[in-house]
Formats: C-alpha cells, structure tokens, sequence
C-alpha cells in the first residue's frame, strides 16, 4: 500500500493530477475546475499518492476569518476509501479552523456518522443548486 502525504498547498499541482473525482455527477466538473476550485478556497487540504504521484483526496473550506467557516467539499477516490484518509482530512482542516467559533458543512444522512466521528453533530441546513452552472 502506498504512502499517502498531506499537503495545505496545490501551488504544484496540475490538473493531470485530479483526475476520477466527482464520482456519481452527472455532469461533473472537469480537473480543470477542481484545480481552480483548490485554489481559490480559503483552506485546502490534499491527500497525495506520491508513488502514482496523484491527488486520491481533497477538502476545502471558506471563512469570513473572524467567527464562521464552511466547508465546502470532501472526496477520497474510491480506492482509497476507507483507509482513514477522510477522516485525516478532516481532522487537518478542522485543526487549521481551529480559531472560528462556527465550522458548518451539508451532507447526505448517510455521511453524518463519518461526520459524527470526526467530532461534528446534526444541524438543519437550506440549500440551493444551480445544475447549469459546472465548469464555468
Ligand atoms: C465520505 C468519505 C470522504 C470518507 O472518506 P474515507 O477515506 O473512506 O473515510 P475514512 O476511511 O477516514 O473513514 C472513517 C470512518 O467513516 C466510515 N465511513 C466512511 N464513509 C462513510 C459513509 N459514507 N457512511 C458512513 N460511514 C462512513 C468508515 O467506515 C470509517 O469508520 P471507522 O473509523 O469506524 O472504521 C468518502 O467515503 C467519500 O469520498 N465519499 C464520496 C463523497 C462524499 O460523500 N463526500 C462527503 C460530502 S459532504
């Protein structure tokens, strides 16, 4: 099993590197997008298979930097799944919003008990979606 390393930064990365994420859209947005969307996050964390030298997970987050943060997405690869990436993930972009009062996300109820584990409770959220608006 290969080693997998962390990284805050996607200075380096390309999008060659993002690819087989977005499992299950219908229109998913291209590596292209996921690497504009790692960049302009205020916070990334990246799980990287040195050895395929390929992102195999990612999370984000946005902040106002004085009370609340976001976080907006999180995927591991499926065949890295369940080896305790997510939840390093996780732990990492929890400890870099260390100082906000608020960290919010939206998931499906069968993602809360991962959710559950990495310290977060059930809350009731609003959403909206715009379908058209992938790869802009
Ligand atoms: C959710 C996700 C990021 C978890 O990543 P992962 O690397 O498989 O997670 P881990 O290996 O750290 O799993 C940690 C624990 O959560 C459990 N878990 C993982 N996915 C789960 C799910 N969908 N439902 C319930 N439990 C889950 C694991 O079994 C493990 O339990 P354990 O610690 O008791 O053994 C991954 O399944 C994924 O990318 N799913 C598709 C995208 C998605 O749903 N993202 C969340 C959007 S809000």
């Amino acid at each position: 099993m290969s080693e997998i390393v962390y990284a805050s930064d996607a200075a380096a990365i390309s999008a060659n590197q993002l690819t087989g994420f977005f499992v299950g859209w219908p229109n998913p947005p291209s590596p292209e997008t996921l690497l504009r969307l790692l960049h302009e996050s205020d916070n990334r964390v990246l799980a990287i298979d040195e050895d395929e030298n390929a992102v195999v997970g990612y999370i984000t987050a946005l902040m106002d930097g004085v009370l609340f943060g976001y976080i907006s997405s999180l995927e591991v690869l499926p065949a890295y799944q369940n080896r305790g990436i997510g939840r390093q993930l996780v732990a990492r972009m929890l400890d870099e919003l260390n100082h906000l009062h608020s960290i919010d996300l939206v998931c499906d109820p069968d993602v809360q008990p991962f959710y559950e584990r990495c310290g977060m409770r059930p809350c009731s959220a609003m959403i909206l979606r715009r379908r058209n608006h992938i790869n802009p």
